[in-house]
C-alpha cells in the first residue's frame, strides 16, 4: 500500500519510479515462486516482479506491476498469468515505463496481444486470460484496474499453459507456440 498515496490521484509516468519507491509491494515473485512457468530452469533468488496494490476506487482495484529486465534461456521475464475466476470481470493496462506485450488467450484456443508502451492503454475482454512480457531492457511498469469481485485463477495457468511463449530469435521478441 501506499499510504500517503491514498488513492493517487495521479500516477505521473515520469515519477513511478519514485512513486513506487513509497509504496510497500504486496506481491513479490521469485523465480521459485515460477517453478513450471518458464520452459527452462528459473534462478529461484531472482526476483521476477513486483505488485503494489493501491487504494481502491471504490470498487475498482488498482495495481502496479513492476516486471523485472531479463531472461530465463532465450524466454522473457513475465508475470504468472490468469483468468479472473468471474468470468464477466475484465481489465484495463496502462503502460507506465518500458516496454511489453500483454498476451491473451480465451479457454476456446483464441489467443491475441498487445504490444504496450508507455501511454498504451489495453483491454482485456472477460474470459480472457492475461501474462505480461517484459521484451524490454528495463523495467516495464503499467498500472492495471479490474473489478474487485475478479478474483484470480492461477492454477489454470499453470496446469495448462499458455498457448504461445515470448522468446528472443534473432534479438526480437517472438512469439512460438508454448507447449
Ligand atoms: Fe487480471
Amino acid at each position: 500500500m501506499c499510504p500517503e498515496q491514498e488513492p493517487p490521484e495521479c500516477i505521473d509516468p515520469e515519477r513511478i519510479t519514485e512513486f513506487l519507491s513509497q509504496c510497500s509491494s504486496s506481491i513479490t515473485r521469485f523465480g521459485r515462486d515460477m517453478v513450471g512457468i518458464f520452459a527452462g530452469e528459473v534462478e529461484p533468488d531472482s526476483i521476477i516482479y513486483e505488485v503494489y496494490e493501491l487504494e481502491s476506487i471504490g470498487n475498482i482495484r488498482l495495481a502496479v506491476t513492476k516486471l523485472m529486465p531479463g531472461k530465463v534461456g532465450d524466454e522473457y521475464y513475465m508475470t504468472k498469468g490468469h483468468y479472473h475466476e468471474d468470468p464477466q470481470s475484465g481489465e484495463v493496462y496502462f503502460g507506465l515505463k518500458g516496454r511489453g506485450l500483454l498476451i491473451m488467450q480465451t479457454k476456446d484456443g483464441e489467443t491475441g496481444e498487445i504490444e504496450l508502451d508507455p501511454g498504451t492503454i489495453a483491454c482485456i475482454r472477460p474470459g480472457w486470460a492475461h501474462r505480461s512480457v517484459n521484451t524490454g531492457n528495463e523495467e516495464f511498469v503499467f498500472l492495471a484496474a479490474f473489478p474487485r469481485e475478479a478474483g484470480h485463477d492461477y492454477s489454470s495457468i499453470e496446469e495448462g499453459g499458455f498457448l504461445k511463449r515470448v522468446v528472443e530469435v534473432g534479438g526480437r521478441p517472438t512469439l512460438v507456440p508454448g507447449q
